[in-house]
């Protein structure tokens, strides 16, 4: 299958999602957008009111600063990946349940295995811990980490920074979150060079090549 085709496949899938109680009063599904080719995803925690109305991740207020801390390194969102670990809004905004996480985590996990990106910048303390559970976000925001994920099937470069929202409510986070976007290039470009140098073969590229991208969802 096509990588356009397994992600629409996705898409479908999430949209019509009854794995957990969060549908119940979501308005809409928030698969993800962006470029599917990308080098680099973000990696947010679950739609707030806004994504909830129009199925788009990042369109609210946080949103707009991740456009803008997006267009410091000179990229729009279109040129990046952006989605969630969470599809659908939890009421009021509360932090995703660990059963809700668990349900929704073969989506990412397949949208991961198709797009391939290069770095996943993940977005607060919740899309941080999704992949380095002995996270600490204060720590590790800023760190690339390594973690060498048998679901997706490679090892990923996790780079953690703190949540565009927490940004919007304190002058510090936001120092922060500037001053970690800012070496974004550079981490890519480190990451590019050791590629090469690896020449990585990763088992998601052996499966490609014999067609063999499974849809396990
Ligand atoms: N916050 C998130 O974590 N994700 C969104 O899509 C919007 C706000």
């Amino acid at each position: 299958m096509k990588k356009i085709e397994v992600m629409e496949k996705i898409t479908a899938k999430v949209e019509k999602c009854e794995k957990c109680r969060l549908c119940k009063e979501a308005k809409n599904a928030v698969p993800g957008e962006g470029d599917i080719n990308a080098d680099i995803v973000f990696i947010g925690e679950a739609p707030g009111a806004n994504e909830d109305k129009t199925g788009r991740p990042f369109v609210g207020r946080a949103g707009q600063l991740l456009e803008s801390l997006l267009g410091e390194i000179g990229l729009s969102r279109e040129e990046v990946w952006i989605g969630n670990i969470i599809k659908h809004r939890p009421p009021k905004n509360r932090d995703p349940k660990p059963d809700e996480i668990a349900a929704c985590e073969p989506y990412l996990t397949v949208q991961l295995r198709t797009i391939r990106p290069k770095l996943i910048v993940t977005l607060g303390r919740f899309a941080m811990y999704y992949f380095h559970k002995g996270g600490k976000i204060s720590r590790d925001r800023g760190n690339l980490i390594k973690v060498d994920s048998k679901k997706v099937g490679s090892v990923l470069n996790v780079y953690p920074v703190y949540h565009p929202a927490a940004g919007l409510r304190n002058g510090r986070f936001r120092e922060a979150l500037e001053e970690d976007f800012m070496r974004i290039p550079q981490i890519l470009k480190e990451i590019e060079l050791e590629q090469v140098q690896n020449k990585n073969s990763s088992t998601y590229r052996e499966e490609e090549q014999k067609g063999q991208i499974k849809l396990d969802l």
